[in-house]
């Protein structure tokens, strides 16, 4: 007997086959002698519609009300013309087992649950039409990712998750240590009872490493390593990062793509992003057909025109300056003034990608020095550096990128300049020393790409299971 995964889907009409399908009980309904079960597997949105009369071995399950949402169960029959317009197939049930019973309690039984109380239920949400979904999505990006780097020459490499060094800058490293009671202990006990850690108490010489170790904001400096000896590389693995803004596209968790391109200056990065991103949105549209029809009709009206659009068409490219300008000569009221040298908000992000250029990728590049971090690569005006963010309607900024300072003179005096130490940086200043060459590169935030793709509104409604500062539920 032939097992199949999933319901009935396009190519899958083979009528008369006797066929096997295992999953979870979406819904049963009664109607006179005839029991409709609606079970689904994960495979696909589609739930395989199991027909049965009295006649099925095992519709004493049935009758005495085993059969509830929830529950897992294996079905056998034939699979048959269906008489229902909702789908072209569904099974005569020969042969129903209950697998395992669903409590009552089960509290995926209500249709439209809020993604708040969703969140809840991170363990149960998958069960959901939206929730597996995304999770499909998210895989089909994930494969299209490693597919086109593959594609195209890169070499995938691992980059460390406990490091020294904080790439950003920006002091948003999580510790890691060992000098608090073991995490039994720690679990176990009230909180005030954990010895507090201030900076007076602690003896880094005592810890685990040495000395002050962190979870990875990035993996860049890492890929460079690799970039400088095997050309073009780049890593895709998990990121942290303790930022305190409770947004809906922030997470202290997330995971990042970072290519990293050897003998390449800003415009490749620039080109390889564009490339990249057309490509697993093109992926997606070809291969979760029926998911993207369910985010086109439930989640975001329009969505897949607008990503054909982005698939098929040019992105823009504008200078930081000139995106100044633009926000400067916008008709329009923000809450933070801009003025050149600052930062962009994400009020002034979305005006420029949804508003100045009309829904489409926006590449803004060439930033203030000052405001990026101390590895971009110095333009010839001396306030400028290489860099590059792609920001996308609704989700902002999906990238940043850039140039990296291959010459040891300038950045060793970049280094100086902020005041950072010389030492904790040796062997990437070797980098410059041995061989140095032009290389760039980017990092793009995978959560984000989630949400542009599905067009889900929170970040925490596109990982599997949100680490952010007000989630509690694990
Ligand atoms: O712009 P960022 O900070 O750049 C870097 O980390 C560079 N080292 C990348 C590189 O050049 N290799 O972060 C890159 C991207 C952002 O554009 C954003 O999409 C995502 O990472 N990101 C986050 N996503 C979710 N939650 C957060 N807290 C994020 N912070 C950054
Ligand atoms: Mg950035």
């Amino acid at each position: 007997i032939a097992k199949i995964k999933g319901g009935p889907t396009e190519g899958l009409d083979e009528v008369g086959e006797n066929l096997v399908v295992e999953g979870w009980v979406r819904t049963l309904r009664v109607q006179s002698s005839i029991t409709f079960i609606e079970v689904n597997d994960g495979s696909c949105l589609s739930n395989m519609q199991c027909v049965m009369d009295s006649e099925a071995e095992g519709y004493n399950l049935v009758e005495s009300g085993l059969i509830t949402t929830g529950a897992s169960i294996w079905v056998q029959g034939i699979l048959v013309k269906s008489q229902g317009s909702k789908q072209k197939v569904e099974l005569k049930v020969k042969k129903i087992v209950l697998v395992g019973k669903s409590d009552p309690s089960f509290p995926m039984q209500k249709k439209r649950a809020s993604k708040e109380f969703l969140r809840t239920k991170a363990h149960l949400r998958p069960r959901t039409n939206t929730f597996s979904a995304v999770a499909r999505v998210r895989n089909a990006l994930a494969y299209a990712t490693h597919k086109f780097f593959q594609e195209n020459g890169f070499v995938w490499v691992s980059s460390p998750i406990i490091t020294a060094s904080d790439c950003e800058g920006a002091g948003e490293q999580f510790c890691v240590t060992t000098l608090i009671p073991s995490s039994r202990e720690a679990v176990d006990s009230p909180v005030d009872t954990i010895p507090k850690m201030n900076d007076r108490f602690i003896d880094w010489s005592q810890d685990f490493f040495g000395k002050p170790a962190f979870l990875t904001v990035s993996g860049q400096l890492n890929a460079e390593t690799y970039a400088t000896a095997l050309s073009d590389v780049y890593t895709f693995g998990p990121t942290f990062r303790a930022e305190n803004s409770n947004t809906s596209r922030h997470l202290a968790e997330f995971w990042m793509i970072e290519p990293e391109l050897a003998f390449a200056d800003l415009n490749d990065d620039m080109a390889c992003a564009t490339a990249y991103l057309q490509y697993v949105v093109r992926y997606v549209l070809d291969y979760c057909k029926e998911d993207m029809d369910f985010f086109n009709t439930w989640i975001e009206k329009g969505i897949i025109d607008r990503l054909n659009d982005v698939a098929d068409k040019d992105f823009v490219q504008i200078t930081y300056t000139e995106a100044i300008d633009l926000i400067l000569r916008a008709n329009k009221k923000f809450e933070y003034q801009v003025k050149w040298g600052c930062d962009l908000q994400s009020e002034h992000e979305r005006y420029i990608t949804e508003e100045a250029f009309g829904g489409c990728p926006v590449i803004i590049r060439d930033y203030p020095k000052d405001i990026k971090a101390f590895y971009m690569r110095q333009n010839d005006d001396g306030k400028t550096v290489a860099a590059m963010d792609m920001l996308v309607p609704r989700v902002g900024e999906l990238i940043g990128g850039s140039q990296r300072e291959e010459r040891l003179e300038y950045l060793e005096a970049r280094l100086e300049e902020l005041k950072l130490n010389k030492d904790a940086y040796w062997w990437y200043l070797d980098l410059r020393r041995y061989g140095s060459v032009p290389h760039a590169g980017f990092g793009l935030g995978f959560e984000r790409l989630v949400q542009f793709v599905t067009g889900m509104d929170n970040i925490r409604d596109v990982i599997p299971f949100p680490r952010t500062p007000d989630s509690a539920e694990f």
